[in-house]
């Protein structure tokens, strides 16, 4: 078995090694621009991993890796024109660096360049494989159209905002995690349980990048902070700091909330105040913890030794104290 470390190495290495050039050069130069940027490599790396869990070879499972980390970057520029975000990866985002209409072209064809790498997998297991992706695809467009419209909705739970970030986020891993236990050999009941494990480690990663819009050090994290506060997120934060008030803290809640963008730092400095009187970082690391445990206890349901989970679970381990 490869450390989590080798693997993310690994697929540096490959996806260097892949050209993405072409004319005209304005649709190619954002796609080579962003997988150049690094990035913590996760849904490949948990590819290969799983992959190696199941006793396959992580070669068989280089292309489709390649194609999830494709796809999760064509997420991301469109997700940045959506959510207004002018950072990622330290760096300026691509609809900042050239233009809103250069990042849709430039993400469509990310889309499309995924299925490409997907179909490069042993044909064999192709049939498995692409309804995974397929699904996983809209229910990813469908967790982004939930986030859109929850910043304007009211009324919005916690149970909606789980939800949302599971269709969000959470598919994306579970489907890393299931691709590559499928071409490492893995049944259906297996893939399923790491499926499962995936959505659950999901839920906590989100819950995590929420908390870090508020708390990160800027430097490791790569994006500004307070993003979800100025454009009205319903995050775990905020809905629960919202349950807890008490009707004055109520009200400057719902004040803060109606500040234009203009003012944002007095929007995102108050809001913070109202979180740290409401304990709000500590309950959101308890609401993290919950769904650690829930995925500890699909991965036990998998069929294989102790020893081949060792890297996973030290994967979950490394997640809950991510920085960036
Ligand atoms: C960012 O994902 C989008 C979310 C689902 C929060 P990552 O935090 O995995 O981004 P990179 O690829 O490491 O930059
Ligand atoms: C991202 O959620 C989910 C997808 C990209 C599909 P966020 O909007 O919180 O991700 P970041 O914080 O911009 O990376
Ligand atoms: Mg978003
Ligand atoms: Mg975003
Ligand atoms: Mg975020």
């Amino acid at each position: 078995m490869h450390t989590i470390q080798e693997l993310q190495d690994y697929i540096n290495i490959k996806l260097a090694e892949q050209q993405f050039t072409g004319n005209p050069p304005l649709l190619y130069e954002p796609i080579n621009y962003t997988l150049s940027q690094g990035g913590k490599r996760m849904r490949p790396m948990l590819t290969l991993l799983a992959c190696e869990m199941f006793g396959g070879n992580i070669e068989n499972a280089v292309y489709p890796s390649i194609g999830l980390e494709i796809f999760h970057n064509f997420t991301l520029l469109h997700d940045d024109i959506m959510d207004k975000a002018p950072i990622r990866r330290g760096k300026e985002t691509v609809y900042k660096k050239w233009n809103i209409n250069i990042a849709i072209l430039s993400g469509d064809t990310m889309f499309a360049l995924a299925y490409e790498y997907m179909l490069k997998t042993d044909s064999h297991f192709i049939s498995r494989i692409l309804p995974v992706l397929n699904q996983t695809a809209i229910e990813v467009c469908e967790g982004q159209q939930y986030d859109m419209n929850f910043e304007t909705d009211g009324d919005i739970t916690i149970a909606d905002y789980i939800e949302m970030i599971r269709l969000k986020t959470a598919v994306l891993l579970g489907a890393s995690l299931k691709i590559g236990a499928i071409v490492g050999g893995a049944d259906d009941v297996n893939a399923n349980h790491i499926y499962d494990f995936g959505i659950n480690i999901g839920l906590a990663f989100q819950l995590k990048d929420d908390l870090l819009d508020v708390y990160a050090d800027v430097e490791k994290f790569g994006k500004i902070t307070g993003g979800d506060i100025v454009t009205n997120k319903k995050t775990f934060l905020y809905l629960k700091a919202f349950d807890l008030a008490n009707e004055t803290q109520s009200e400057r809640l719902q004040h803060l909330f109606n500040l234009p963008e203009t003012e944002h730092n007095a929007k995102v400095n108050g809001v913070k105040a109202l979180y740290d009187e409401l304990n709000i970082e500590q309950l959101c690391k308890e609401e993290m913890q919950r769904y650690y445990e829930k995925a500890f206890t699909a991965l036990d349901k998998i069929n294989v030794s102790n020893q081949q989970k060792q890297e996973l679970m030290d994967f979950a381990e490394q997640l809950i104290g991510r920085e960036s």
